[in-house]
């Protein structure tokens, strides 16, 4: 049977049934990490290595949480080797981390989220431009009983209107960690594309916390948090829905807040190990070909190749066929074939990201 779509209410919603007191110490304990986290990014002076890897783990595991697997060499070699590998999981993995850029740049731009905005990253994730759900037929299904769980509302023009109202609440001056919950729930219930929802969604997260300046760059995502117990999310989701249960879901965001802020501190402290300790290694075991920038690029990037070194270093094909395979010689670096290109694996730094 086919439900009918329920109509959804505009924000804000009242905001006293969310400054409960547990939510309210939830939100103290998840702000005081998020501040640590935002605080000790820098110690790695040169940040892409820290976006490239985290947002590429996330990127990894919200399509994950879409049933879109991929393993995280797939997703290197597919970025390296040229030409692509057409591996779909992988290219919807990377288009991912590729919207998540995108949303920041522009963010940077105008500090706002627009529509457009929210229509260009599902675009980009999607890789299609159908763009807002102009068709009914949408519905959210559980996928073990095929029974419909949710239906969102199928008019164009009032998931516009909800879009906007969405829009203008994000942007407004509230800036509590309690308002991404209640952004999420609002966005997934508008739920208003044909597919990528979720994934838009979960962008729209960390576009939020860099908004409102509790982050300067995308380095905190929930997915791994969400991804040990995806059930719970969908059911907190419609909890929300049924029951008016507003408390679980904010508190189960919250700590996913607190927790996956707490362990990309240790991972951040991690790769900032690994690397002043190569760099001091290559140093030693390399001096004649020691640049903190070589070994910079080999931390950008896991899966590294020439033109990378050739570009970034201005040095010729040779020198840099060379300068890898000494690297790989004194076993910082590790190689594999991929069709005709030569691909160097920083085996260390992979094994970190993959813990
Ligand atoms: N009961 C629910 N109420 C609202 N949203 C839900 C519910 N169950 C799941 N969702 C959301 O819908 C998403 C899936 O929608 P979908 O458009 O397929 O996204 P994607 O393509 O990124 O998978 C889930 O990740 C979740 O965020
Ligand atoms: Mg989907």
């Amino acid at each position: 049977m086919r439900k009918k779509a329920q109509s959804v209410a505009l924000l804000p919603f009242d905001a006293d049934k969310f400054e409960t007191r547990a939510i309210l110490k939830k939100e103290a304990q998840a702000r005081q990490v998020l501040a640590e986290l935002k605080g000790f990014a820098p110690v790695i002076p040169n940040q892409d290595i820290l976006i490239n890897a985290i947002s590429l783990q996330e990127a990894r595991e919200s399509s994950a949480i879409e049933n879109i697997v991929t393993t995280e060499d797939e997703l290197y070699k597919n970025m390296t080797s040229v030409p692509p590998e057409t591996d779909s999981s992988a290219k919807e993995v990377i288009n991912y981390r590729k919207a998540v850029y995108m949303g920041c740049q522009m963010l940077q731009k105008r500090h706002l989220i627009s529509v457009n905005d929210i229509v260009k990253i599902q675009e980009t994730i999607i890789e299609n431009n159908a763009g807002i759900r102009r068709l009914p037929g949408t519905s959210l299904v559980n996928s073990t009983t095929n029974e419909i769980i949710y239906t969102p509302p199928q008019d164009y023009q009032e998931i516009k209107v909800l879009l906007d109202n969405f829009c203008a609440y994000m942007n407004n001056e509230e800036d509590s960690l309690w308002k991404m919950a209640v952004l999420h729930y609002q966005f997934e219930t508008i739920h208003p594309f044909y597919d990528g929802n979720g994934r838009t969604g979960r962008i729209l997260n960390v576009l939020y916390l860099i908004l409102k300046h509790h982050l300067d760059t995308p380095i905190l995502y929930l997915s791994s948090y969400i991804i040990k117990a995806k059930n719970t999310y969908y059911a907190l989701l419609q909890e929300v829905r049924e029951k008016n249960n507003w408390d679980n879901w904010i508190l189960y965001i919250l700590d996913g807040i607190e927790q996956t802020s707490k362990h990309t501190l240790k991972k951040i402290k991690a790769i900032r190990n690994l690397l002043e300790s190569t760099l001091y290694n290559v140093q030693t075991a390399c001096p004649k070909i020691y640049s903190k920038e070589l070994v910079e690029i080999v931390f950008e990037n896991p899966y590294s190749k020439i033109d990378f070194l050739v570009n970034k270093l201005n040095i010729n094909r040779k020198t840099a066929s060379k300068y890898l395979k000494e690297l790989e010689a004194n076993n910082f670096l590790t190689h594999i074939q991929a069709g005709k290109e030569t691909l160097y694996i920083n085996t260390a730094l992979m094994d970190l990201l993959k813990q």
